[in-house]
């Protein structure tokens, strides 16, 4: 068990009403907010509007960085940085899911220096500053809410990158579980399959942790597999939603690694696949996760999946351990493709084989250079190999 450090400086309002704060919170930091939000959902469920009289009311201006992507790109980071040095905006105010999170993260960090935001990402650009930050999360899933890092996208490049710093976590964020009743069913879908891989990423590691974070983990996924389906038969059932958010939110903000700190191996392999398919990311999770479970299972690995089995599904702790494993990732794939409803193969998303070799390459060069030193280390043969079993 490693030491460790554990800060969450971000202040979150939780809960339906709590958007009545956002002027006084916003008005802590300054005058001039730039509000960046996505492709037009907050204007069609009417919470562009209650922004909007919410900061008229506590005397602030208003700029805006509308559009930005499902896979934020660069481009739209560089847009919006811009705005904040023309108009010497005071905080940043994102409205939306991870893409409008991550993105805005960056325009913040973007805006206090004079290069461009892609060196942060491939020129090792330090991150030592950013404006200040506030979100309001209209869906669950990547904990940008609640993190200190982001990803961001370059299509001429074909890279989805990863980095973080303190400086970026928000300093408030608002969570309204009625925000995301508006969530379609496969958006709502991706995003539990994203909160539990945010989870299994962690809890699949040999080292030895707190079991006091096992049990918590456990009861995170045990939520998301609990709650996922109730969301999508009913959209807007408050409790399913709310559970939803704040599993969210913690199962990436730091708590749940103590100390723990390998590669992440599906985020790994599915930030390859975003960046040359521009696919959903939690939908990519969900195709890799079983496909990976199966390719570390060995004699070596086997009590944590029966660990999981038993504690996460209630599978016979009795039983041969091989077996209770098999059962675990059975039960996983039940999941994420039978009650969460995603299609369950690449091929399903018109993805071939043409770029497992690069990509495999690439995911290994972002994360340890020369493989992901993941639950199990997976060099580029490895990572090949999973891709061809999600065809
Ligand atoms: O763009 P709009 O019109 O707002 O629509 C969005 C978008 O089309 C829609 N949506 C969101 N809230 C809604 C809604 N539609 C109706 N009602 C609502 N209340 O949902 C779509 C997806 O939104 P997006 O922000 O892309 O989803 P998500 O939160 O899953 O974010 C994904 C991005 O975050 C990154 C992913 O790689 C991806 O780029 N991640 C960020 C992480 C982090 N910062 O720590 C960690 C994650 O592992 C992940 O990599
Ligand atoms: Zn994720």
């Amino acid at each position: 068990m490693n030491p460790f450090v554990y800060e969450i400086p971000t202040k979150v309002y939780f809960g339906e009403g709590q958007l009545s704060h956002l002027g006084p919170e916003l008005a802590r930091f300054g005058k001039k907010v730039l509000l960046v939000y996505g492709g037009g959902s907050i204007k069609r469920t009417g919470l562009y509007d209650r922004i909007v009289k919410e900061v008229e009311a506590a005397g602030l201006e208003l700029f805006e960085l509308p559009g930005v992507e499902p896979n934020p790109r660069v481009a739209t980071v560089r847009k919006g940085a811009q705005i904040c040095k023309d108009e010497g905006i005071d905080v940043v105010l994102a409205v939306g899911g991870g893409s409008t999170i991550d993105c805005s993260k960056f325009v913040a960090a973007s805006a206090c220096v004079d290069h461009d935001p892609w060196d942060f990402f491939v020129k090792g650009a330090p991150v030592e500053k950013a404006l200040p930050l506030v979100t309001i999360l209209t869906i669950a899933a990547t904990g940008s809410e609640m993190d200190d890092g982001g990803v961001i996208s370059n299509p001429d490049t074909h890279e989805k990158l990863f980095t973080g710093n303190m400086a970026l976590l928000p300093k408030v964020s608002f969570e309204d579980p009625t925000l995301t009743y508006t969530v379609p069913k496969y958006q709502t879908a991706s995003g539990s399959a994203d909160i539990l891989s945010h989870v299994l990423e962690v809890y699949f590691d040999m080292a030895p942790g707190l079991y006091m974070l096992d049990a918590f983990m456990e009861g995170l996924m045990k939520t998301v597999i609990r709650f996922a389906p109730v969301a999508l038969a009913h959209p807007d059932d408050y409790e399913a939603r709310a559970n939803l958010m704040w599993a969210s939110s913690w199962a990436i903000n730091g708590f749940v690694n103590g100390g723990r700190g390998v590669d992440w191996s599906c985020h790994a392999m599915e930030h390859e696949l975003s960046a040359f398919y521009d696919i959903t990311h939690g939908h990519g999770l969900a195709i890799l996760t079983p496909r990976w479970m199966e390719y570390c299972l060995s004699e070596k690995t086997v009590s944590k999946y029966v660990q999981y089995g038993v504690n996460v599904f209630g599978l016979d702790a009795t039983a041969d351990p091989m077996v209770v494993a098999r059962q675990a990732i059975e039960r996983t794939a039940d999941f994420l493709y039978d009650k969460l409803g995603l299609a369950s193969t690449l091929t399903d998303l018109g993805i071939d084989d043409t770029n497992f070799e690069l990509m495999a390459e690439k995911a290994c060069k972002a994360y340890s250079g020369d493989c992901v030193d993941g639950f199990v280390r997976l060099e580029p043969q490895d990572i090949v190999s999973i891709y061809r079993m999600c065809l």
